[in-house]
């Protein structure tokens, strides 16, 4: 079953067509990645429909129901989450208080530096047993600010996942790490998406993380959707091919 769903989605910037009537969809559990050279329309789709743009026509559902113009904070709540491209962390803040933070704006509680530590100790088990999922439990008390790159990386994830989404936006997760990092940081993500049977939409360049570790692959290209298919369709797919992968620049 489709868990989102766009109709016919525009965004236009001036004489650019970034996102050019895209039907594309996310199904129930799945890891699908989301590939495309640099300008292909990637980050304007996710910004569509995680309602930091308004599309110029078009329309949004997800799970069946019109989210096309509905608030950022409406759609978090629907399940709708995202990371972005560069990490969104606060640097001072532990990585225990980075999770913390994001539960407590999920329950609407409003918390600031000098009240963080108090009470609501189901919300700190919570951010506790969320960065053990990510294998971040030692450095609960360490600043974000302070981890390894690759940890960051993971922590932002963690982050957009203790809004408690059905679906998950990654925006380059691996970028910035070095390639023997990438894998135990794509294992780590894809089974945490995979043991909690939500979905993930990963925009994703390293085509063989692409290839390892999504169930279905979608590419862009100039706006439009180029090619949809399982890795096997796109490792075969000629318009992909000589469009993207034979490039080496595939950001
Ligand atoms: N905020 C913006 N203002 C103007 N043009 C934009 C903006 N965001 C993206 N674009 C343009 O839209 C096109 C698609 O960009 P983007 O979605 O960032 O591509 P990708 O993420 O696939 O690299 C590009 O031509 C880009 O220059
Ligand atoms: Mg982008």
């Amino acid at each position: 079953m489709s868990l989102l769903v766009t109709k016919d989605l525009v965004k236009w910037f001036g004489d650019t067509h970034a996102v050019d009537h895209v039907n594309f969809t996310v199904k129930d559990s799945e890891v699908l990645a989301l590939i495309g050279s640099n300008g292909a329309g990637k980050t304007t789709l996710v910004n569509l429909i995680s309602g930091l743009f308004r599309p110029d026509g078009g329309q949004i559902l997800f799970r069946d129901a019109d989210v096309t113009h509905q608030s950022v904070h409406g759609r978090i709540k629907a399940g709708i989450a995202r990371s972005f491209q560069l990490v969104n962390l606060f640097d001072q803040l532990s990585a225990l208080d980075n999770v913390a933070l994001t539960i407590f704006s999920r329950e609407g509680k409003t918390r600031n530096l000098a009240t963080l530590a108090s009470g609501d100790s189901a919300v700190w088990d919570e951010a506790v047993e969320i960065l053990r999922l990510f294998g971040l439990e030692a450095k609960a008390r360490m600043l974000a600010g302070g981890v390894s790159q690759g940890e960051r990386k993971l922590l932002d994830v963690a982050v957009a996942y203790a809004l408690r989404p059905k679906l998950l936006f990654l925006d380059e997760p691996t970028s910035g790490v070095s390639t023997r990092e990438k894998a135990p940081i794509m294992d780590t993500i894809t089974s945490v998406v995979r043991s909690t049977g939500i979905s993930a939409a990963i925009i994703e360049h390293d085509m063989d993380v692409v290839f390892n570790y999504s169930d279905r692959i979608v590419a862009m290209h100039q706006g439009t959707i180029l090619a949809d298919g399982t890795p096997d369709e796109i490792r075969r797919n000629e318009a992909v091919t000589t469009t993207l992968i034979g490039t080496t620049e595939t950001r």
